[in-house]
């Protein structure tokens, strides 16, 4: 499917975007961990969570879908998973390939996960080493990288381990997996990666210790039930703040986003580069802040990402790279190798395609420059497969002459398939 956009007025209205991708994961594994029936809200009913869903069905778990967005979850505890009969395909999901193998690794039985084409791309070594470490034997193609992999579980032991890259992915393996381990593990990151796992952990009565950018986890912790209402994703919200700030007369609200520290990074560099936004004061449910933001034009000033922040704006440097077009001066993108492992090269993608829409972009091994503003012009571009491109691409379409086409769209049906309509909505 294509999309076909045209520029607008602007954006206006209120609105709400679907529940957070990273916390409904989240939900649905530590659920499934927990004693009891968990009841989740505002869950992200899009096809990446449904994989985990899905896999986790095929595991033993029995989950009711009160509604699309309202899910009751039959905890199995630590031990009462079964063993699947069948590959346990984890589509285009990253979070699911690479956090699911946590739990895997410590159950007494043999597992096979795989994933769509640009999945069995993603390396998975930076799970497998510290996983088998503890005790889980695995296999997988390249050399253990790339999925298909297959796990035999088993008793596991706690490990002291510094991650190659801060990744909330990794470190979510390695904390599940180390509720079933013996002894303490100690996870040690560089730079600190979204904590959604630590606060839900801690929601459900699991005691981590937790000193900067370090991680302590014991065995004879037990999760119990409870009621996890998910705040709307920040990372879906990204492009309409944006599409607000760069179209020429917008005045929009957008209602319960979630504002963890760890994820809005995003909101904080845009309100340095002088964007109209302004945010309610947040309530924290679930253990997650949320607030409502409403955004008015501006005209942007350019800005700097450099690696330190990467892990608190990773998947909105895409969208960031549209709105550095329309921002005046030299944008620069520096210590962002990770988002050439994404769903697709992002560094790649967005360079190759922003230049059809004539903006002055160059790509650096770590990231991009981007000089601006630039009245773009309508292009026919490719999204990969990409939601996150896809939606970015449909952002520059708003601010661009003439039409614009993006190439193989469907896949926002990953993390947020009512993104078009939405967007129809509001243009105005
Ligand atoms: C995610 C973590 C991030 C992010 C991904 C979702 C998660 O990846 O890019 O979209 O839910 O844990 P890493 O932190 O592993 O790089």
């Amino acid at each position: 499917m294509d999309f076909k956009i045209n520029p607008v007025e602007g954006l206006k209205g209120t609105i709400e975007v679907p529940g957070d991708k990273s916390i409904s994961h989240r939900a649905l594994l530590l659920g499934a961990l927990a004693e009891g029936k968990t009841h989740v809200k505002n869950f992200l009913s899009a096809e990446d969570c449904l994989s985990t869903l899905t896999c986790l069905e095929k595991l033993g778990v029995a989950i009711e879908k009160l509604s699309p967005t309202e899910l009751l979850i039959e905890g199995v505890g630590f031990r009462g998973f079964r063993e699947p009969a069948d590959i346990l395909n984890c589509g285009n999901s990253g979070t699911t390939l690479r956090i699911l193998p946590g739990i895997l690794a410590g159950q007494d039985f043999f597992s096979v996960l795989t994933g769509d084409s640009s999945l069995r791309k993603r390396p998975m070594k930076r799970i497998v080493e510290p996983l088998t470490q503890m005790g889980a034997k695995i296999w997988g193609r390249d050399d253990c990288n790339l999925a298909p992999i297959a796990i035999q579980g088993g008793p596991l032991q706690s490990i002291s381990h510094a991650t190659p890259v801060p990744s909330a992915q990794i470190k979510t393996a390695l904390l599940l997996a180390a509720l079933l381990a013996s002894g303490e593990t100690h996870i040690e990151e560089k730079h600190k990666s979204r904590d959604h796992t630590e606060r839900m952990l801690r929601f459900l009565g699991a005691k981590i210790d937790i000193e900067n950018n370090s991680y302590r986890i014991s065995s004879g912790n037990k999760l119990s039930a409870g009621e996890i209402d998910i705040p709307g994703d920040i990372s879906s919200a990204a492009f309409f703040v944006i599409g607000g700030l760069i179209t020429p007369n917008s005045e929009l609200s957008i209602k319960n986003v979630g504002i963890n520290p760890t994820r809005a990074g995003l909101v904080q560099l845009l309100i340095d580069m002088g964007a109209n936004i302004r945010q309610t004061e947040d309530i924290e449910k679930s253990g997650e802040p949320r607030a409502d933001l409403s955004i008015k034009t501006t005209h942007l000033r350019s800005f700097q990402v450099t690696e330190e922040i990467v892990p608190l704006i990773i998947d909105e440097l895409p969208i960031l790279a549209v709105a550095a077009t329309q921002a005046e001066g030299e944008s620069v993108v520096s210590g962002a190798h990770e988002l050439r492992l994404k769903e697709s090269d992002r560094i790649r993608a967005i360079c190759s395609e922003l230049k059809k829409f004539g903006a002055d972009i160059t790509e650096k091994p770590d990231g991009f420059i981007v000089n601006g503003p630039t009245r773009l012009r309508g292009a026919v571009a490719d999204s990969f497969g990409d939601h996150r491109m896809a939606m970015a691409l449909a952002v520059a379409g708003l601010v661009a002459d003439g039409a614009t086409t993006i190439k193989n769209a469907e896949s926002v049906r990953i993390s947020f398939p009512n993104f078009l309509n939405l967007l129809e909505e509001i243009a105005v």
